[in-house]
């Protein structure tokens, strides 16, 4: 099974993951994966917070694929080992995180995956650079150029995209939804709206502006926070050369307790399952809402 949900924040919105907040999660195994489109933001400081909280990821019962957003510290995050991964470059956090680079193809349990990370940070005028803030948070050249590469190398044609901010016309309609015109048209918003226009694909899913939204401009594309929308078993045959998530044996792994910290906030309460989408894909649950201070 793969779940994609929205934005983490570090520790600030991550109890979305928790089971005993949403107790379909506990269900899944391994084998199962949970995408978090962007601001995934454990890769802060690599500090005490930062290894507790990719611990207690590591040992939930699914494993974890992460698009980087705009809230990533990218000097330590392209440190990683760099490795491939079912047809796409990955940085390895643990055995069973791993971060989807930019401009990459993926093919998970049967379904292709076009994958780039990124947005343009609102609030970059109150951030400093190197400590709160990173440049690399919009692609290079280099980036947007592989994307083309691969794109044009599957013939524009993919299952899912997954991105963290959205294509220029469907920010536009954002900005509106939101009454916030505070997010700006940028080389990848713009690169982004000529991939929405050139390439087929099933559906797309964004995170960014905190706001779970299927688009009315394009009904396939999702914005999302804190729903989860699982994507349907696949009708085409697995691919025979998938790789697991983990290079080495489960049995490296110790197991933890769900930490005390994330059972604290298991209080909140889960609403009511919404009814399914209309779309390919189908919203399953939702965590509780919350405000964050930042997107
Ligand atoms: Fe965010």
């Amino acid at each position: 099974m793969i779940l994609i949900t929205g934005d983490i924040h570090g520790s600030i919105d991550i109890d979305k993951l928790d089971p005993e907040v949403n107790p379909e999660l506990g269900e899944l195994t391994k084998d199962d994966y949970v995408i978090i489109v962007g601001d995934f933001g454990l890769v802060w400081d690599n500090g005490e917070n930062d290894l507790y909280w990719r611990n207690w990821l590591e040992n939930m019962p699914y494993s974890v694929l992460f698009l980087d957003g705009n809230h990533e510290n990218f000097d330590l995050l392209n440190e990683l080992p760099e490795e491939r991964w079912n047809g796409g470059r990955v940085h390895r956090l643990s055995d069973h995180i791993l971060h989807l680079m930019r401009g990459q193809l993926f093919d998970i349990d049967g379904h292709t995956f076009f994958t780039f990370g990124g947005a343009d940070s609102h609030d970059k005028d109150y951030r400093t650079e190197g400590q709160d803030w990173w440049p690399q948070e919009l692609p290079n050249d280099e980036e947007l150029a592989e994307a083309r590469q691969t794109l044009t190398d599957c013939g524009f044609k993919v299952d899912y995209i997954l991105t963290h901010c959205a294509p220029t016309s469907v920010q536009r309609e954002l900005i509106l939804v939101k009454n916030d015109d505070s997010y700006s048209r940028n080389r990848l918003t713009e690169f982004l709206e000529g991939v929405k226009e050139r390439t087929r694909y099933k559906h797309w899913f964004c995170g960014h502006y905190h706001i779970d939204f299927t688009s009315t401009f394009d009904p396939k594309l999702d914005v999302m926070y804190n729903y989860f929308i699982e994507l349907p078993v696949s009708k085409r045959a697995p691919n025979p050369d998938q790789q697991p998530i983990a290079p080495v044996s489960d049995e490296s792994t110790p197991a933890e307790t769900v930490s005390a910290a994330a059972a604290e906030d298991s209080a909140h309460e889960t609403a009511p399952e919404p009814p399914a989408d209309k779309n390919e894909a189908s919203r399953t649950d939702v965590a509780r809402p919350k405000t964050a201070d930042e997107d």
